[in-house]
């Protein structure tokens, strides 16, 4: 067997067969199950988007009712992950509460029955209808407060801002985090993507390899990064102190968040749909004086270091979506992995359906042969 060149991070690599999604990198394409990302966001929804990316074709009208119905009788989360959670510390990031519940619903369902398609099915919709819930009963309890139930007359997306606000949200609050839901929900094989797939590839439950993959989102370089922009576009301030920053981070080769992709060296068609979206909310619920300073930000980085290709990520804009619909920001990832969830699911789906555990090699570049040396001697 030919051993290939080492690349760090695997850049470039490619590490799975898929043909769930695919990334046009130079010209800026995001295209699910060949769909592109903008009619998709345009003309679909965040449920009928995961059904196509899961089983692979668009839902009839019968099928999307059937998954929409299923996944709406299993939003409740079991009382003993709600007990569990009031355990938790009010300070804990809600991506490691997150972890921590979803790893926990597999208590409940420890039967694993990897071949038989009930049993896929039915995993993905608890999953995909718990997740919402945990992660707003989280938000409540750790504000003192008991969480609420699921709301039966709300779709998907206007259930978990109600669940979290504790109020009805506004149509087209709704309507737009659907289709923030929908921008996020997969990106061919980034690094929890990667997560998901190798953990799935040792023939474990689904509720791990979920717990793996949000474990792998949360780092501020991956999903992340979404919450740090907002903390940078704060710590910036004004329009006049954009480029003293930048110049200065820059100058110190640090990262600027929301910024950059392995694939991506144009603007993030994700970013593109995402900073329209934000428009649409100031202009019915106010503006928000970030949104100059980010203007800003991206014009002052093209000039800096366009020509390197990078760009706004999908990251860059989003906090500002989350933000006017009353995300506290700490909660920016998790929103990201309530959406990415059907993506991991569809790839758990698809490693198994021909899979060979990953089992990599490296290249060693340690001693061999060494003594041991007897404490005495150290
Ligand atoms: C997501 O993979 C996916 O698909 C992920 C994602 C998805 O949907 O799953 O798209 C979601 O994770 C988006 C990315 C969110 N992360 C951030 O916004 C964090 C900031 N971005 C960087 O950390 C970085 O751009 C990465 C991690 C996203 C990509 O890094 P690479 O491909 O490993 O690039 P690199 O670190 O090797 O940098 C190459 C050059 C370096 O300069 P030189 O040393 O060559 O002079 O580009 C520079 C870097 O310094 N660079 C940046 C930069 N990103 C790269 N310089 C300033 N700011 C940045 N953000």
């Amino acid at each position: 067997m030919t051993v290939c060149e080492y690349r760090p991070g695997l850049e470039g690599i490619p590490a799975a067969e898929s043909s769930i999604s695919y990334v046009d990198g130079q010209k800026g394409i995001l295209q699910y199950r060949g769909i592109r990302i903008e009619e998709l966001a345009e003309k679909s929804t965040f449920l009928e988007t995961a059904y196509l990316l899961i089983w692979g074709e668009l839902p009839s009208q019968e099928e999307l009712k059937a998954f929409e119905n299923e996944i709406q009788e299993q939003r409740r989360i079991k009382y003993r992950i709600r007990d569990m959670m009031k355990s938790f510390p009010e300070s804990g990031h809600p991506m490691d509460a997150l972890q921590a519940s979803a790893a926990a619903l597999g208590l409940f369902y420890s039967l694993r029955d990897l071949h038989n398609p009930k049993y896929i099915r039915d995993s993905v919709v608890r999953i995909m209808a718990t997740i919402p819930t945990m992660i707003a009963a989280f938000q409540l309890m750790r504000t003192g407060n008991d969480p609420v139930k699921p709301k039966e007359n709300l779709d998907y997306a206007g259930n978990f801002l109600y669940m979290l606000n504790e109020k009805e949200p506004d149509p087209l609050a709704a309507r737009i985090f659907d289709v923030c839901l929908i921008l996020h929900t997969e990106h061919t094989i980034n690094a929890s993507t990667f997560s998901a797939r190798v953990t799935a590839s040792t023939l474990t439950d689904p509720y791990a390899v979920v717990a793996s993959a949000v474990g792998t989102l949360g780092g501020p370089l991956h999903g992340g990064a979404n919450e740090e922009v907002i903390q940078m576009l704060e710590e910036i301030g004004t329009v006049d102190n954009v480029r003293p920053y930048l110049e200065d981070r820059l100058q110190r080769k640090a990262k600027i968040m929301g910024f950059g992709h392995r694939v991506y060296k144009v603007k993030d068609p994700r970013a593109k749909i995402l900073q329209s979206l934000a428009v649409q909310l100031f202009e019915k619920f106010g503006y928000d004086k970030y949104y100059e300073i980010a203007q800003e930000v991206e014009k002052v980085m093209a000039e800096k270091v366009g020509k390197k290709g990078i760009y706004p990520n999908v990251d860059f804009y989003s906090g500002l979506v989350y933000r006017k619909m009353g995300i506290p920001t700490d909660l920016f990832t998790p929103v990201f992995a309530i959406a990415r969830v059907a993506g991991w699911l569809a790839h758990w789906k698809e490693q198994l359906a021909e899979n060979r555990i990953f089992r990599p090699t490296q290249i060693y570049n340690g001693l061999h042969e060494v003594p041991y040396t007897p404490m005495g001697k150290r």
